[in-house]
Parts: C-alpha cells; structure tokens; sequence
C-alpha cells in the first residue's frame, strides 16, 4: 500500500496502529471543504509559478471532477486512505497523473486540515444559526397568541406571583438570543485562514495568503504560522457555545415536562413529539422533550472532552488533535436535529388556559397587596408583616 509520506519508510505499518491512526471514517464529512480549499491553493501556488497555467487548469479541473462524485455519493474511498485530504489528493492522481503531485507544494496537512475544519464550520454554524432563530420565531409566535393569558409565575418551584404566559415563554427567547449574539461574535475568530502556515513555519513559496483567504470566504487570515496549526479555540468555543445553549433548551424542556404533567396541567404536547408506553395504555409521555434536557449531557461532556485533549500538548501540531472532529460532529449533529424538535414542540403545544386560571391561588397577590398598602402611606416590612 502506497503512503503519501511513504518515503523514508521501508516496513509495513501494524494493523491495528493503521485504523487507529486513520481518521478517514469522520473526516470525509470535510471532503467539500478539502476539496474548495485545494482549488483555491492550486490557483495560489499557481500565481507564484508553482504550477504552469496548464497545470493549474489540469488540477482545478480533476478537484471539480471529485466535487462532483463527492456531491453525488460516487467517490470509491480506499482501504489505503488514511483521511480526506491523502484521499483527495490519490483520486487526482488517478484522474490527471502526475501534476496531481504538485498541488501539495508548501502545503502540510497541518494548515490543510485547520482550514478545512474553519469552512465546514462556517457552514455549519451560519445554518445552525438560522436554526436557532426559527426557534425564537415559534416562541415568539406562541406568546404572540396567548399574550394577556395568566399564569402562576415559580421561584423555588413554589407559587410566586402572577405572570403572563407570554412573559414566561419570552423569558427562553432572550436566552436564545444572547446564544444567538456569542455565535455571530465566535463567527469573527472561525473565519480567519490558516492555509499557508505550513506545518508550523509558513509557505516558502511566498503565496498570497490575503487573497488566498478572501477567495474562500475568510474574513482574514490568522498572523502566527505556529498558533494557526494547533489553534482549536473555535472548536473549544463552538462547543460552549452549545454547551450553554443545550443548557438553556433543558430548561426549557424541564419546564415544558412540568407544565405538561397532569398535576399542573397548564400545556400540552402535540402528540406528534410525544410517545406511548408499551405497557401502560394510558401513558403519553414527554420522550421529545425528556431527550432535549438529556442530549446536554452530551453537549456537555464534548466540551470537557475536547478541553482536556489541548491541554498540555507541546506546541504546535500533535496528532492529539485530530481527537477535535468527532466530539464537534457530535455537537453539530445534535444542535441540528434538537433545534427543530423544540421549535416544533412549541409552534404544535396546547395551552389549557383554565388550568392555568385555577393555578392563580390567592396567595400569589400577597406581594401587590403589600405593594398596594406601601402606596396608601404604610412602610413596606409594615405591610410585609400585616399581609
Ligand atoms: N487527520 C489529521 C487530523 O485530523 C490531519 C493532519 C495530519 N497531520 C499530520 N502531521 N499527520 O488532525
């Protein structure tokens, strides 16, 4: 088997030691990414007469071709393929031969992958937060029409005062909104272009990397070649931001279970995001919800995961690093599917306004009575104690 960095080798890797070191069964979720950011680096290279014309147009042109097979699930990966970029970079080979062997030219998987994973991710996190406002769209829609209605308001779990129902439910927009807010800010530090840095010590072909960056789609371009391969704040960012915000929907999902029980009876969940009991007839079970407030666990442990992976590792690239992609899959795959389910659990919920009516025992106008006698002359811990 023929290894792109199979040179100074003369002996067979161990089995085992090959698919524990291969990343190609997570990776290839790059394969677009790897492919743009080639494209762009053939045109780069070919700018500073690394390539003639002729063979930048061979290499631009076999990239698009497995752009194509990619987009069309057509691309025949190999055993032999250790990740996306050695399985790009084989296919070119097989479709334009040798000029295949220049693209690679000042370039190291090192600042390949970094930049593969900021373009997946800028993808990724324009789409989730579209995502994210559709969600506070329902809100807003569901608290639109139950605007006056009245409910008991919780501190403690314990009957506090009155509240509107809207107020209640707005309370999560606002939540969403600042998640909304880190997203776009942690957007600025993902879309700076790391192609370029080489393994750790630049481009010797002296390529513009300032409209290298731009042709892709990047703000910027990230200012130190050894900080650019082993940077993965924007994953370690990404997955807080998501951690905070899996927070907030189990909130949310706590509330919705609670309210939705038959002992308070104020809501109700469509019975299209809620499942039955194999044995007992009766049940209706909140499982949509009871999923959302479990899937921060593990929003939360990638977190603690991928904080753990960077810490301590010496500087620059270490294959310690190649351990960011699947905890970041993960979270992206769950934010995906988890916003929709809680955007459509509120837009379908059923609200019992009698039974919140019910709820508004006495007592939870203790305060405005107090309040009330403060404005007839009375000190307010005089009214406290006499209500
Ligand atoms: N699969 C590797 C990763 O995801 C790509 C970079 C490999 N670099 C290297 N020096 N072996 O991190």
């Amino acid at each position: 088997m023929s290894k792109l960095w199979g040179g100074r080798y003369t002996g067979v890797t161990d089995e085992l030691m090959w698919a524990f070191n291969a990343s190609i069964n997570f990776d290839r979720r790059l394969a677009s990414a790897d492919v743009r950011g080639s494209i762009a680096y053939a045109r780069a290279i070919a700018r500073v007469g690394v390539l003639t014309e002729s063979e930048a147009a061979q290499i631009v042109a076999g990239l698009e071709r497995i752009a194509g097979e990619f987009e069309r699930g057509e691309f025949q990966f190999q055993t032999s393929d250790e990740d996306i970029h050695t399985a790009v970079e084989r296919r070119l080979g097989e479709l334009i031969g040798a000029a295949a062997g220049k693209l690679h030219t000042g370039r190291s998987r090192n600042d390949q992958v970094a930049t593969d994973v900021r373009l997946f991710m800028m993808d990724e996190l324009r789409a989730l937060s579209e995502r994210l406002r559709a969600t506070q769209q329902a809100i807003v829609h569901k608290a639109e029409v139950h605007l006056d209605l009245l409910m008991p308001g919780y501190t403690h779990l314990q009957p506090a005062q009155p509240v509107r129902f809207s107020h209640w439910l707005m309370s999560y927009f606002w939540m969403l909104q600042r998640d909304r807010e880190r997203l776009t800010d942690l957007l600025k530090r993902v879309s700076r272009c790391p192609l370029g840095a080489g393994a750790l010590a630049g481009n010797a072909y002296g390529i513009d990397r300032e409209a290298l960056a731009r042709e892709l789609g990047f703000a910027g371009v990230t200012e130190n070649s050894m900080d650019a391969v082993s940077d993965r704040d924007m994953i370690l960012e990404t997955l807080s931001w998501a951690a905070i915000l899996g927070g907030h929907l189990s909130r949310l999902a706590e509330d919705l279970i609670l309210y939705s029980s038959v002992e308070f009876g104020f809501l109700r969940l469509a019975e299209r995001y809620t499942t039955g009991s194999s044995i007992m007839p009766q049940k209706r079970n909140p499982d949509s919800m009871e999923l959302v407030r479990g899937k921060t666990g593990r929003l939360v442990g990638n977190l603690m995961g991928m904080i753990v992976t960077v810490k301590g590792i010496p500087s620059t690239y270490d294959k310690d690093l190649q351990e960011d992609k699947e905890p970041l899959l993960d979270t992206l795959d769950t934010l995906h599917m988890v916003l929709p389910i809680v955007a459509g659990v509120i837009e379908t919920l059923e609200v019992n306004a009698e039974a919140m009516r019910s709820a508004l025992v006495e007592g939870l106008l203790a305060t405005d009575l107090a309040d009330y006698l403060v404005k007839r002359g009375l000190p307010f811990r005089e009214a406290h104690k006499l209500v």
